[in-house]
């Protein structure tokens, strides 16, 4: 399996840590793990072709799945949990996920409640469920009101980004995901330009479990994984999700670099680097058009990390931290100092 060129990033959650591997190839890996965890079947869930999913060594129900947010729904964690029971899945066996991150997220939250828990291994195949979805256990899934507001914490057993799915990815998925490295560059990753995409996935999984070593249930330091994305999520809503997750918090970590050096917790060559980090991951660094700030900020307040008036992850002396109660007369301001562009060619 995964040979040289395989990563192993540990996350030590004390009774509940794993491994999370990544290389070429790992996806070979899982019959070793569902060994090792003792299971007798596997439900086995994927959005991606039949050849692209890895043998169990087990008696397994194969179900298909598709990547996206209009699958996200309690209904599809129902239809899942119904045909565990029909195979006779039982608590001492394995659910497998197979997807993008809207796959590891329904997939684990089914595992999650299935007999109140079943062992879970995640094999993410976009490079954004690589770097962030399918690692440190949140998943969830969407109500008409709005996006993951049901979920749970429920930490797989193991993790394998076999980047030999990642070649299979559109230009525009990949870049999706590129969004996700570049926000690492603001958090505590090292300059990650220029090193081998595997290298990169590796630094971004790395600080991605030691933040959620520190924090598990997102009290406190995880919210630092969030970094560009309180207007993100504004802007996908505001596009209508015609903006990628990737390409908004790419914008959004522009704007945190902006709105730091307004409330001036960064000097202005740190303001540019914001720029040129996610300028070389070929991100987009615009506005759309026609998107109000007024708008975004109703938005904003909405966000999940909002409850203390607009809140957002800023850079600053200390590094990446929360910071509450920024004037809305600055966020303003920022918001309307961006360039604008065309939607057309933020999205490429
Ligand atoms: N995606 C952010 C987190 O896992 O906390």
């Amino acid at each position: 399996m995964g040979g040289p060129a395989t990563a192993s990033v540990p996350l030590r959650l004390g009774n509940h840590s794993y491994d999370v591997l990544i290389g070429p190839g790992v996806r070979t890996s899982l019959p070793g793990i569902v060994r090792r965890l003792g299971a007798g079947r596997a439900v086995v869930v994927s959005a991606r072709p039949a050849e692209w999913v890895p043998d169990t060594g087990v008696e397994t129900l194969l179900l298909p799945a598709r990547d996206g947010e209009r699958d996200k729904t309690l209904a599809t964690v129902e239809a899942l949990c119904g045909e565990f029971v029909r195979f006779g899945l039982t608590r001492s066996d394995v659910v497998v996920s197979c997807g993008g991150g809207t796959t590891t997220d329904v997939v684990g939250l089914a595992a999650a409640l299935y007999h109140r828990g079943v062992a879970v291994v995640h094999l993410p195949t976009s490079l954004l469920a690589q770097v962030d979805a399918g690692v440190g256990g949140k998943t969830a899934v969407n109500l008409p009101a709005g996006k993951n507001l049901v979920g749970a914490y429920w930490q797989p057993s193991a993790v394998l980004c076999d980047t030999d799915y990642l070649s299979t990815l559109p230009p525009r998925e990949l870049r999706n995901g590129l969004g996700e490295i570049a926000r690492c560059h603001f958090i505590g990753a090292p300059d990650l330009r220029g090193l081998p995409l595997a290298e990169q996935i590796t630094a971004g999984v790395s600080l991605k479990a030691r933040v959620v070593e520190r924090d598990e249930r997102d009290t406190g330091a995880r919210h630092i994984l969030n970094y560009g994305h309180t207007l993100g999520h504004a802007l996908e809503q505001a596009t209508g999700f015609a903006l990628r997750h990737g390409e908004a918090v790419a914008i959004g970590t522009v704007f945190a670099g902006r709105l730091a050096g307004a409330l001036g917790r960064i000097d202005q060559a740190r303001v540019a680097e914001h720029l040129e980090v996610v300028r070389h991951y070929g991100l987009p660094t615009s506005l759309p058009d026609g998107v109000e700030p007024e708008a975004l900020v109703r938005l904003m307040r909405h966000d999940k990390k909002a409850f203390d008036g607009l809140a957002f992850v800023l850079d600053g002396p200390r590094g990446a931290e929360l910071v509450s109660d920024v004037p809305h007369d600055v966020v303003i301001r920022v918001l309307d100092g961006m360039p604008r562009a065309h939607l057309a060619e933020l999205v490429g």
